[in-house]
Formats: structure tokens, C-alpha cells, sequence
């Protein structure tokens, strides 16, 4: 297999890079913005390859840049074989690669098989073309219900708010499981497939070493695409209701657990069993993944990861099974609270559920589709405490990291104007739900005022806030005590020290409200969540994420010893 961009990544030295590595996650818009138009771009991205390998990753994970209406932030994806002129051109991208890979980082980017944009020429094909016509069986066209058809074919909602169906112009009614503008593919159509193996071998061709897969519990769903259970409708206004109370994060306990049903964090569905509801994780897409896993077999070192979002840890488990995708992100670090048997919890289950298949554990603290951890941990200064104790325990785990772009900066989320909100969830839910874009806004890098370095100009596509001027990469670098000095270490000492080795943990004892577990190479990390001081397990300290005194872990802090 030819790849045009000689691999010099990870990859290079270990075929299996991906089970320990340590990924960034790049929302392009929001990165660097090379031609000073308020939007990041693929150059934006390469002139700033010397801060990711600085701080230390292993590779990046590259969001849609492909040609795209923006409807929802390019995960409506109008060419997925393209560049969109607003991030660049192909000869962008090969730079891009040529470059992270000359700086020994891995390239992974998105792909979006569930759905297309409403612009992508097969949609285009299909709304021409009449009912029964072939064009529309790539979609998902049906006759809606009641008089006239004018009821949608069943009670399907949309994520982002809304019912899933969206009536044409002839009558018929099409699937889109997000915005309308993202109508859904008919996987039963071979065609999509053959299309989705099209574009991975378009970008392994061009030397990417793996790819995120959008919505992989997704995509497959029952032929005769069966009502919602009642219970499930019931259960999704109780997330909206709380969405509506911003405290989606906050409000889990244990007898309402977070949901990991469906599609986006933004929008859980479901806290019951996902197999009730019949948008999610049919067993039909573990085909798709043999399929993907077909075509990666045959680019040594590369790799998928897929979006999974799936409560049971059973059925997790089977997307990564050896012949499925390499990784599955794994949300229940994520969704956990701050406290100890919380995420405990969801470190035991989340290295169970790959266990089961041998695949690696991933580990999610922030992406583009939650609200910032700092923001989540409590914001201020409790926030950013509990943050830099949250990267202690997240890269003390065995597996891999995917960090999102501003964790190592210890950004909030920014509480934006309602005019400059562009989450569909906004508008689809009549301006109820605010959406994502608080976790979006593009870097702060150096200087004083906005736009922070992000360009050479004053605007952004979402605005900085001014007091982000003291969180700036260029501050932080050269402060030994920032958030971002503490990344560089942690993902130095992850690196370099053999005892960060091993791929289980090993739990001690620990006091009420604090945690302990040891890596078989030896490290131990222990994190206190509770109010008061804890006392430090025996051991050399290798770095905290607060100075200590005493032999006590404080509270809200986190340690790793040897
Ligand atoms: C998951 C992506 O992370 C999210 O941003 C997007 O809105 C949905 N999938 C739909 O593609």
C-alpha cells in the first residue's frame, strides 16, 4: 500500500503506539488561524507543531475540516474526500502531516459515517429524485403516518432537539438522528459502505495513522425503525429538563447514573439499558467496524477509535473486540463527579470493559462536546485545583489519553453572548439549550488582548474573554507553577518513567473521600477529593499537584509517588 507521507510518528518505532499514547484533540476552527480570517486552519495548525511536541503528546486528533455548510461545527460533512477552503487545500493538508510526523506526531482525524451534510451530492441526488427512486435509498426515506403523511414516520428525536424526521418537498420524510442538516446514511445500502472504505484509503493514502470515528454506535439501525419505548421518551425530557437547569453534570448520583445511551454528552438520552432504545448500538454496526478494521489491516500502525457512547460495559466492550476498532472512547471519567468512589467507579469499569476484548482504555476528561472540566470541577479557583489534580489521575491510567485542546491551559468554559451562540442545539431547542460553544472558543497564545495570537488580528469566530490574557500558552510557559507547566511534566514523566508502565491498577486502601492505585511498573497515584487532608501513602514523591507539607495530600489534590 503506498502512503505518500513517509510515517516518522510514533508509529514508526511501535506498530501498537496508539495503546499508551497520549492524543490532542484539535477543534481546527478554534486552534491557530494562519490567514487572520477568525477561523483556525490547517497552517494555523502546523506554524504551532513545536507547541504540541513542547507539551509533549503523541499525536493529534484532527476535527472535520472537510467541505462543509457548518451546521454543526463540520460534522456535516458535504465531501468527506476534500478540504473545505475556509481551513485550506489538500496541499495544506500534506504539509500538516509532513510536519507532525517530522516532529514524531501521529495524525488522526475524524470521520463522519453516520450522516452527511444535507449539501453532500448524494442528499442533493436523493431530494431530485422521487420516492422509490435508488438515489434515495443511500438515505433514509420513508412515508410519514396519519393523514396525508403528515406525522413523522415514528417518534424518533433528534439530539440536538426536535423530532428526527425532516418532510421534503415531494412529502417524504428523511432520518437525521442530529439536525436536519445532517440527514442519516442507509447503512443497509452497500454502497455506503464502499464510500467509507473510499475515504479511509483517500486519507491513509495521504499518511494519517488513524482515525476518530463519529457516532460508532450509530449508523446501523433496524429495518423497520420501531417506535421509541415510552419509558425512553419519558427519560430524555428529564435530561432536557435538566440541560435546562445546566447541571447535567452535576446533579448524577448513583440512582440516576449518567447516560452514555446516545449520541453526544450535550444531549444523554438515556439512563436505561440502550438496548430499549433503537437509534443506538444495534448489532448490525459491529459489521461496519469488521470493515473499517479490514481496510486499516492493511496500513501498518494505524488505528481507529471509535465514539462510543454505550453504558453497558458488555456491550462496549464489543467495538473493540480484535477483528472491530482498535479503541473505544471510553466517557465515564468524564461523566463522573468530583469524588473519590465516583471515579473510582469509573476507572474499575472502564478498564474492565476493555479488558474483556484486550483492548487499551482510553480517558476523556474534556472534548468539544461537554462543558470544560474546570468548568464541571466547580470553575475558579476550586475548578482549576481540582483540574490539575484530574491530569494526575487521568495520565497516571493505564491505556491512552486524548486530551482536548485548553486542558493543558486549564481554560473554562466562556459564558458567551446569546447572539454569537452556534450550537444547532440552540436554535432546535428554542433557545432552552446553550449548547457547546462555551468549550469552543479558540486559544489564547501570547500578548494581552483578544485574539490572544489565535491571528494576527483582534477577532475570533467566538470571542476571548479579556482576563484569558493571564492564561495565555506564552504566560503559562514560563511560569513554573501554571497549569501548562504541570502537563509538560506529567507527559514528560509519562514518557520517560518506567514505573508509568503496565496495563492494570492495583487499588490500596484509602481514607473516606481519597483514592489510591499502583501501576505494575510502580508508580502510585492517590487522589484526595474530600475536604479534609489525607495522609500520603509510603513512597518518594515524584510530583503533586500542590505543594505538600506534612505527609498529607490536601484536599481537592492529587500525587504520584514511587
Ligand atoms: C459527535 C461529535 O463529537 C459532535 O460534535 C457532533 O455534533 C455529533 N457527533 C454529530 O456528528
Amino acid at each position: 500500500m503506498h502512503r505518500s507521507v513517509a510515517a516518522g510518528g510514533p508509529s514508526a518505532a511501535d506498530p501498537e503506539w496508539f495503546r499508551t499514547a497520549v492524543l490532542y484533540e484539535v477543534y481546527v476552527r478554534s486552534f491557530g488561524d494562519a490567514n487572520n480570517d477568525g477561523t483556525g486552519d490547517l497552517d494555523g495548525i502546523t506554524e504551532r507543531l513545536d507547541y504540541l511536541a513542547m507539551l509533549g503528546v503523541d499525536g493529534i486528533w484532527l476535527t472535520p475540516f472537510y467541505p462543509s455548510p457548518m451546521a454543526d461545527g463540520g460534522y456535516d460533512v458535504a465531501d468527506p474526500r476534500a478540504v473545505d477552503p475556509s481551513f485550506g487545500d489538500l496541499a495544506a493538508f500534506d504539509r500538516l502531516v509532513e510536519a507532525a510526523h517530522s516532529h514524531g506526531l501521529a495524525v488522526v482525524v475524524d470521520v463522519v459515517p453516520n450522516h452527511t451534510s444535507d449539501r453532500h451530492e448524494w442528499f442533493t441526488a436523493a431530494l431530485a429524485a422521487g420516492p422509490g427512486d435508488p438515489e434515495r435509498d443511500r438515505y433514509i426515506f420513508r412515508p410519514g403516518k396519519g393523514a396525508d403523511g403528515a406525522e413523522p414516520p415514528n417518534n424518533w428525536p433528534s439530539v440536538f432537539g426536535g423530532p428526527a424526521w425532516h418532510r421534503a418537498a415531494d412529502g417524504e420524510w428523511y432520518l437525521h438522528l442530529f439536525a436536519p442538516e445532517q440527514p442519516d446514511l442507509n447503512w443497509a445500502n452497500p454502497e455506503v459502505l464502499a464510500d467509507l472504505e473510499h475515504t479511509l484509503r483517500f486519507w491513509l493514502d495521504r499518511g494519517v495513522d488513524g482515525f476518530r470515528i463519529d457516532v460508532a454506535h450509530g449508523m446501523a439501525k433496524p429495518a423497520d425503525l420501531p417506535d421509541l419505548p415510552e419509558e425512553v421518551i419519558e427519560q430524555q425530557k428529564r435530561w432536557a429538563e435538566m440541560r435546562e437547569r445546566e447541571d447535567l453534570f452535576a446533579e448524577h448520583d448513583a440512582d440516576t447514573p449518567p447516560s452514555e445511551g446516545e449520541g453526544d454528552a450535550v444531549v444523554p438520552s438515556s439512563d436505561l439499558d440502550e438496548a430499549a432504545d433503537p437509534r443506538w448500538d444495534n448489532d448490525a454496526v459491529h459489521d461496519i467496524h469488521r470493515a473499517v478494521r479490514r481496510v486499516l489491516d492493511r496500513y501498518p500502525a494505524t488505528m481507529a477509535v471509535g465514539e462510543v457512547w454505550v453504558r453497558n460495559d458488555e456491550r462496549l466492550g464489543r467495538y473493540v473486540r480484535p477483528d472491530e476498532l482498535h479503541q473505544a472512547f471510553n466517557f465515564r471519567l468524564l461523566m463522573a463527579k468530583w469524588n473519590a468512589a465516583d471515579l473510582r467507579d469509573a476507572i474499575e469499569k472502564s478498564v474492565a470493559s476493555m479488558a474483556a476484548s484486550g483492548a487499551s482504555p482510553t480517558w476523556v476528561l474534556s472534548n468539544h462536546d461537554v462543558p470544560r472540566h474546570v468548568t464541571r470541577y466547580g470553575g475558579g479557583a476550586q475548578g482549576v485545583r481540582r483540574a490539575r489534580a484530574g491530569a494526575l489521575l487521568e495520565l497516571a491510567l493505564p491505556g491512552s489519553a486524548y486530551l482536548w485542546q485548553g486542558d493543558e491551559l486549564g481554560l473554562a468554559d466562556v459564558d458567551l453572548p446569546d447572539e454569537v451562540l452556534q450550537d444547532p442545539a440552540w436554535e432546535r431547542s428554542g433557545h432552552t439549550i446553550r449548547g457547546r460553544d462555551g468549550c469552543r472558543v479558540p486559544l489564547p497564545w501570547s500578548g494581552d488582548v483578544p485574539a490572544f495570537g489565535f491571528n494576527a488580528g483582534t477577532t475570533s469566530w467566538l470571542p476571548q474573554p479579556p482576563e484569558w490574557s493571564a492564561l495565555t500558552a506564552a504566560r503559562q510557559a514560563e511560569d513554573p507553577a501554571s497549569m501548562l507547566s504541570l502537563y509538560r511534566t506529567l507527559l514528560d514523566l509519562r514518557r520517560e518513567h518506567p514505573a508509568i508502565s503496565g496495563g492494570t491498577v492495583e487499588w490500596y486502601g484509602a481514607p473516606e473521600g481519597a483514592m489510591a492505585f499502583r501501576r505494575p511498573g510502580g508508580l502510585i497515584c492517590a487522589v484526595n477529593t474530600g475536604s479534609t487532608p489525607v495522609p500520603l501513602p509510603p513512597g518518594e514523591v515524584l510530583i503533586s499537584s500542590v505543594p505538600l507539607a506534612g505527609g498529607q495530600l490536601p484536599s481537592d489534590a492529587a500525587v504520584w509517588l514511587i
